[in-house]
């Protein structure tokens, strides 16, 4: 099959960061939202991406207004008629998935695929909505989906594999990297990542660290892009919430289920960036500062690090990823310096296998606690 022509359902940051994506790759992209104001926004969040290219001197004006020439926008599923491809970016609900996809399924011609660019709910339960199981797949991207080259490729038991090949190849045409993995929830990236995100807050609502502690200690002592709460306030804290209890309700784990800390600022519709604060306040500029207390840095990062470490040597022992496709998501996906096996590699297995039985005993979480040998 050869994609032409690419539709985007939901214009939120994901949303209109994938229509950028493909537009770049020279794709007609339609972009649909469910109300003007959206559609606004939509269009709005692609300028500020391209126009942001632009002054850096990665586009010229030209090429600027090319990528822009090539998206259309709109509120009606029917201008998605005759896509070959289409993918959902909406708010992580499942019932609302459910509605998109059935509203595709009538409005999109036979051929054409559905995906949803979904963070952690059941790709299957999605496809069952449709008439065309077979033909829908999970297509997940990562934030700012313009620069992380990290995509998941989601397959459930109703998949065609030529429509999963043909998705990795149409992926790989963007200059992204690939992983093939089933139906579970979180996949490989947001399983792992989510956790520890969700640490983070757990700490910082125990009071043992402050958030600028926190993401000091990743940034300075792992070479992470961002801290565990700075990455919060990007990503959107209540997408966070959503992912967790997706996350939660199959593990069934203390450690999954979301964090008061978070809860309360989606409570109080501080959901990060989007909304102007989160964990900080986005009103002006803002420098996170660093913090000089080295030996609580030490602590929150080592304990940090050695959990996720462990849940990624759980998540290869399943055989649900491998080692590389856990190193390639994490980096590329979310821009770490290192893949956990890499890190692992340099520590020691023997070492973080201590580490984890310290970490268990001392919290009393059993769920920290490595696999039995
Ligand atoms: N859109 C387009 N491009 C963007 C962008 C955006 N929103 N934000 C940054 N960029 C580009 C910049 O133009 C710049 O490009 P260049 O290198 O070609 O000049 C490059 O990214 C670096 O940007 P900056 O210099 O402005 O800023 P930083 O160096 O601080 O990088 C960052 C910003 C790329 C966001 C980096 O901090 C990062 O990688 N953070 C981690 C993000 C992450 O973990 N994402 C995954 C989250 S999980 C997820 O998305 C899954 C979902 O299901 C929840």
């Amino acid at each position: 099959m050869s994609f032409s022509q690419i539709g985007v359902v939901g214009l939120g940051i994901m949303g209109a960061g994938i229509v950028e994506v493909f537009a770049r790759a020279g794709y007609q992209v339609v972009g649909v939202a469910e109300s003007a104001l959206a559609v606004d926004a939509g269009k709005t969040n692609l300028k500020k991406s391209l126009d942001r290219a632009v002054s850096k001197g990665k586009l010229t004006q030209d090429q600027s207004d090319e990528i822009a020439d090539r998206v259309s926008f709109g509120e009606d599923f029917e201008l998605l008629a005759n896509c070959d491809l289409v993918i959902e970016a909406a708010p992580e609900t499942l019932a609302l998935k459910v509605e998109i996809f059935s509203k595709l399924d009538q409005a999109v011609k036979p051929s054409g695929i559905l995906a949803s660019n979904t963070s952690s709910l059941s790709v299957t339960e999605i496809a069952n909505a449709t008439s065309r199981p077979a033909q829908v797949v999970g297509m997940h991207f990562f934030n700012p989906a313009p620069v992380q080259k990290f995509v998941e490729v989601i397959s459930t038991a109703h998949s065609d594999r030529r429509v999963v090949t043909e998705i990795v190849e149409l992926g790989e045409s963007l200059g992204k990297h690939l992983a093939q993995i089933s139906d579970q929830p979180g996949f490989i990236v947001n399983k792992l990542l989510l956790r520890y995100l969700n640490h983070a807050v757990q700490i910082l609502d125990s009071g043992q660290a402050s958030k600028e502690q926190m993401d000091a200690a990743m940034r300075e002592l792992s070479g992470y892009p961002m801290g565990p709460c700075e990455l919060l306030d990007l990503i959107g804290i209540e997408t966070c919430v959503e992912i967790l209890r997706t996350i939660h309700a199959d593990t069934k784990l203390e450690i999954d289920k979301p964090a008061n800390g978070m809860v309360e600022l989606v409570s109080a519709g501080k959901n990060g960036r989007k909304t102007g604060s989160g964990f900080y306040d986005y009103s002006e500029k803002l420098d996170i500062p660093t913090d000089q207390n080295e030996d609580i840095k030490r602590q929150v990062h080592s304990d940090l690090l050695i959990a996720y470490l462990g849940d990624c040597i759980a998540m290869e022992a399943t055989g649900y990823a491998t080692k590389a496709d856990i190193d390639s998501g994490m980096k590329l996906g979310c821009g770490l310096p290192e893949g956990p096996f890499e890190v692992i590699e340099k520590i020691g297995l023997e070492k973080v296998r201590a580490a984890q039985a310290e970490l268990s005993e001392r919290t009393g979480i059993a769920a920290y606690q490595p696999l039995p040998l």
